[in-house]
């Protein structure tokens, strides 16, 4: 494929969870065709071994760059602290885009240095996530929790309810009576609980969701290799999960309030992608 063919920006999550950031990709880049990847046989992927993530990673960049992808975004905190430097490095010809817990901006805004910050366990046992904390946490004191089964609720569609709420009120209430002022939402699974998130947290907590920040980082990129897509040419979104692609139909239109085909696609035995093609 040659470069002019390659148009599309690609977006890999485990789940929905990226869904979160392709929402302000898409309203900052509406122009843009934009190529999802929801890996959702292996979600969630926060409890999973580093180098399974990294694996997977890698094989889900290769098919997004075969499907004409001219930059990536990892929009996963857990698969951009194992493998994006990975990504990098070996597929030097992509410009690539991560996600890490918004711990400078978090550290900066906190008036008492206190941040809570909600991730997944893989995302918090990374060495990614370490150099991190030793170079902008300095001077704070941050406040950690994996969320179990949190992941697993948004992606059953279960946004509100009470095993919901009871997960968030055991990850931020010690947190609150620690004293915090800031709260990072280091998964961007996270973000589609933000209502249940913030009546947790309360008034006096702000919430910092990094996915902005990434859209802009996007559009930056793309204006600086001169790779912005014409703006006479309509805008639209494909999807490709590993899961159902019904059910993630009908939960991208309950996350996002509107949908987008999505096509099967499937792990073969030796670890590659393919796509489902009707009638195979
Ligand atoms: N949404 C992902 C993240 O930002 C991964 C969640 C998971 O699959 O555990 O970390």
């Amino acid at each position: 494929m040659t470069p002019e063919q390659k148009q599309g920006i690609g977006i890999l999550d485990s789940g929905v969870g990226g869904l979160s950031v392709l929402r302000h990709i898409k309203a900052l880049l509406p122009h843009e065709y934009l190529i999802y990847f929801a890996d959702q046989a292996h979600v969630p992927y926060g409890p999973r071994p580093a180098t399974e993530i990294h694996q997977f990673s890698a094989e889900i960049t290769r098919f997004l760059i075969n499907q004409g992808s001219k930059l990536i975004v990892v929009a996963c905190n857990t698969a951009s602290a194992a493998a994006l430097t990975y990504l990098r490095t070996n597929f030097p010809d992509t410009p690539f885009v991560g996600m890490e817990p918004a711990v400078k901006p978090g550290a900066v805004y906190s008036q008492k240095g206190k941040i809570g910050i909600l991730a997944t366990e893989g995302t918090f046992g990374s060495l990614r996530y370490a150099n991190l904390l030793a170079r902008y946490a300095q001077g704070v004191i941050s406040f950690e929790d994996p969320c179990q089964g949190l992941v697993e609720q948004i992606e059953a569609g279960h946004l509100s309810g009470s095993k919901t709420e009871r997960i968030l009120h055991k990850a931020i209430d010690p947190m609150l009576a620690s004293g915090i002022d800031t709260l990072i939402l280091g998964c961007t699974h996270y973000p589609f609980v933000l209502s249940l998130i913030s009546q947790v947290a309360g008034p006096d907590v702000a919430i910092i969701d990094p996915a902005p920040a990434v859209a802009r980082q996007v559009e930056r990129l793309l204006k600086q290799r001169d790779l912005l897509g014409s703006a006479s040419v309509p805008g639209r979104v494909i999807a490709y999960t590993t899961g159902n692609p019904d059910k993630l139909t009908v939960l991208s239109e309950r996350l996002l309030g509107y949908s987008f085909p999505i096509l099967k696609s499937y792990w073969d035995k030796t670890g590659h992608l393919q796509v489902f093609l009707m009638g195979s």
